[in-house]
């Protein structure tokens, strides 16, 4: 079998990962030819004549046969993967952001040039979610998948609420630990969990949904009195995105702190681990676990795909070609817990119903049913009345 020659892109926690277990694969061979880097100051672990500064060096390279782009910033990613894709490059892809904001233009390019994207390890880590819905569900009339995608959110709020550790501290040892993004801001407030519900809504349903009509509402807000209210109940705080078929055609995604039961086999999930549960209508519930963030774990991912690449392996989108009739639609009823200020901040929200209330000086809260439509217009008001939300799940 031929050895595939690899030009990488970023050298920092997900690209030593795959730099670490590709030297320590024993069953996978492949070459790291050149890796692109921007910071010339950096130490490496690599010889110097490993890098270069010039990107050309690796797109306009005809031995590279695989690119793989590992680097931070989307717009430059974009950029990388669509020459790479147009000079016929196989590439390989962690950048959550970049593909879920180019979903459809980068769709239509590997259809044009019949090259590979893959990119299993932008969801969740290393749990071969996007590969298992693409594969072994192809023709499963999936219901819904939901989960936790973000690493980084789950180890702040086990570390927060199960061992009551400052928010500070936690979210420092998720940066520490290599889990969070460059601006953790994108963890915490549900972006990053967003971009990957819009990745697996494609290889699920097949629907291409632009993350802006997505709603996210993240972990930045809550208090300890939403985190006692939980208890309570028990109940565990996790920031669950989910994906859903709720009639013929009707697909819709949101990312919204839930409060979920014993009876969810996300409530064990905990610190950076990742969980997504694959409901089907023939096979019922699957749930699956594992690291959603993290050096090796990351770059495992990464590996599998490089892996597949010398099989030829591409996505075949099945779903897109089964489901091209699926709309998305924010036309869902869901049970919330909202914790305000004071009464006022109800004017402004149009609930279906409120099923019970409650108010004293320094903690009030409603649990209320609500249009997903009318919550994605209010989404912004509750950010600048620092409201806490959150699904009462099952
Ligand atoms: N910041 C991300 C997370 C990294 O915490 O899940 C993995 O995509």
């Amino acid at each position: 079998m031929k050895i595939l020659n690899i030009g990488l892109f970023g050298f920092g926690c997900v690209g030593q990962g795959l730099y670490y277990v590709l030297n320590h694969s024993t069953g996978f061979k492949a070459n790291i030819k050149k890796i692109g880097v921007k910071n010339r100051d950096k130490k490496r672990i690599v010889s110097a004549e490993m890098l270069t500064y010039d990107k050309y060096e690796i797109l306009n390279d005809p031995e590279i046969d695989v690119v793989v782009e590992l680097i931070d910033d989307a717009t430059e990613a974009f950029d990388i993967v669509k020459t790479a894709i147009r000079n016929g490059k196989h590439v390989v892809t962690a950048n959550k952001k970049m593909l879920a904001l180019h979903l459809k233009e980068l769709f239509d390019l590997q259809e044009k040039h019949q090259v590979s994207l893959l990119y299993e390890a932008s969801a969740c880590g290393s749990i071969p979610i996007i590969r298992t819905l693409e594969e072994y569900f192809d023709n499963e009339n999936l219901v819904k998948v939901s989960g936790i995608f973000n690493g980084t959110t789950n180890y702040i709020l086990t570390k927060t609420i199960e061992e009551k550790l400052s928010y500070p501290l936690a979210l420092k040892q998720a940066q520490d630990a290599g889990f969070a993004e460059s601006d953790p801001t994108n963890d915490v407030e549900g972006f990053d969990a967003k971009f990957k519900t819009a990745i697996l809504a494609l290889h699920a349903f097949g629907i291409i949904i632009e993350p802006k009509e997505i709603i996210n509402i993240g972990i930045s807000e809550l208090s300890e009195f939403d985190i006692n209210f939980a208890a309570e109940k028990s109940y565990k705080i996790k920031l669950l995105p989910v994906i859903e078929k709720i009639a013929e055609h009707q697909i819709t995604a949101y990312v919204i702190p839930h409060f979920i039961s014993k009876k969810n086999n996300l409530y064990k999930v905990e610190n950076e681990f990742n969980g997504v549960i694959v409901e089907g209508e023939f096979s019922g519930e699957q749930f699956f676990q594992g690291r959603g963030a993290g050096s090796h774990p990351t770059g495992s991912a990464v590996l599998s795909d490089i892996s597949a690449l010398s099989y030829q392996y591409r996505y075949s989108f099945k779903k897109h070609e089964q489901n091209g009739s699926n709309l998305f639609t924010r036309k869902v009823n869901l049970k919330i817990y909202l914790r305000i200020q004071t009464k006022e901040d109800l004017a402004q929200i149009n609930f279906i119903e409120i099923l019970s209330e409650y108010y004293s000086e320094d903690y009030s809260y409603v649990l209320a049913m609500i249009n997903l439509e009318e919550l994605f217009l209010v989404q912004n008001y509750l950010k600048e009345k620092s409201l806490f939300c959150a699904v009462v799940g099952e």
